[in-house]
């Protein structure tokens, strides 16, 4: 895709979510007293906001973060706004199996209980073929199997503090950027672009929680995920490396764009409803944006690729073992 197209879609998104969707706001009051809550990510964005929120409510919150000085910082932050002491960093790279199998054997030999696990972080858009430590094209490493792996090795903590709750991070870039799983080539190795590759994680995404909300169905685990609107943060920094704009052509996209797309606290609204809300006890395998049940492609219903999906990750992240 041409920088100037990849520039106009950008605008395009925008502008329509803010026409459609506007803003939105989770009213519920529900606190979080005694239960613990990880979120992957919650350095910067969306996590950051969303671990302010849940601190609020009373969690344990857990940042998994990849970078210490950044991660630091945020708990920091997020202990002073929300006045609860009880947050606490843990290193992870979701771009790394080791350090997922370190993360999960820490949580689980020291953590009492897990209520709530959001699968938060991601890369957008990277402009070049790039890969994780393990060798997988680096979105879907990241955005799909690492959390993938993560979340299965926390099962057992979650089975053990239900009812408990999976929340992934998605985006309707599963829609727009993808028409359907292409599970011949995972690794985006005999054809790569940004674009799709980020589509693609994103919709591994929804097909994954499709597929563990049915093999947790005897359970009281839930698992939902959700598109966070089109929101002002950090994501976009690949695709302004890629755009290489001058400084001022660029400050201007960021002012128009600003004017569109939601803030950060605002992004984190639906992520907070799915982790809280009362009413959602028992609902999953559902795709949500602005805090509502939506309708996601038919690509992401099809139950067919999400069993395969979950058989090829099973495999390519030793799950076994
Ligand atoms: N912003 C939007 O408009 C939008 C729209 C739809 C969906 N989403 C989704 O929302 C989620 C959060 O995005 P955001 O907008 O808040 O982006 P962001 O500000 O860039 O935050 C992304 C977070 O993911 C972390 N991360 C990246 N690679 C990682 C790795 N290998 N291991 C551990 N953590 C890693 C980042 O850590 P570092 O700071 O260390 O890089 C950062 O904390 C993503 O899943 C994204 O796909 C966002």
């Amino acid at each position: 895709m041409s920088k100037l197209r990849i520039f106009i879609v950008i605008l395009a998104i925008a502008i329509y979510y803010f026409l459609i969707h506007g803003r939105c706001e989770y009213k519920g009051d529900e606190r979080l007293d005694g239960k613990t809550v990880i979120i992957t990510g919650a350095n910067t964005g969306i996590g950051k906001e969303a671990a302010i929120d849940l601190a609020r409510r009373g969690a344990r919150v857990i940042c998994a973060c990849r970078s210490k000085s950044r991660g630091e910082a945020a708990v920091e932050d997020i202990k002073n706004i929300s006045g609860n002491n009880n947050v606490v960093l843990k290193m992870l790279d979701l771009g790394s199996l080791n350090s997922i199998r370190q993360f999960a054997k820490d949580i689980n030999a020291k953590e009492e209980r897990l209520d709530v696990l959001i699968n938060n972080a991601g890369l957008v858009i990277c402009p070049n073929y790039n890969t994780t430590e393990d060798g997988f094209e680096r979105m879907m490493g990241v955005n799909h199997l690492g959390h993938f792996l993560l979340t299965n090795l926390l099962l057992d903590l979650l089975k053990k503090s239900q009812p408990s709750r999976i929340v992934v991070v998605t985006s309707e870039a599963h829609r727009t950027l993808v028409s359907e799983m292409d599970l011949e080539d995972l690794m985006s190795e005999k054809s790569y672009s940004g674009t799709s590759g980020y589509g693609h994680s994103k919709l591994a995404n929804i097909l994954f929680s499709l597929e563990l909300s049915k093999r947790l169905k005897d359970t009281s685990i839930t698992i939902n995920s959700l598109h966070p609107g089109a929101v002002m943060t950090d994501l976009g920094r690949h695709i302004e490396d890629y755009l290489h704009l001058p400084p001022f052509l660029l400050e201007a996209l960021r002012w128009t764009l600003s004017i569109f797309v939601r803030d950060a606290r605002q992004g984190a609204q639906t992520i907070i409803c799915l982790a809280v809300d009362k009413s959602l006890q028992s609902v999953s395998g559902k795709y949500f944006a602005d805090c509502e049940i939506s309708r996601e492609s038919a690509a992401a219903r099809n139950e067919t690729a999400a069993k395969l999906l979950w058989d090829i990750s099973e495999k390519l992240v030793n799950l076994s073992t």
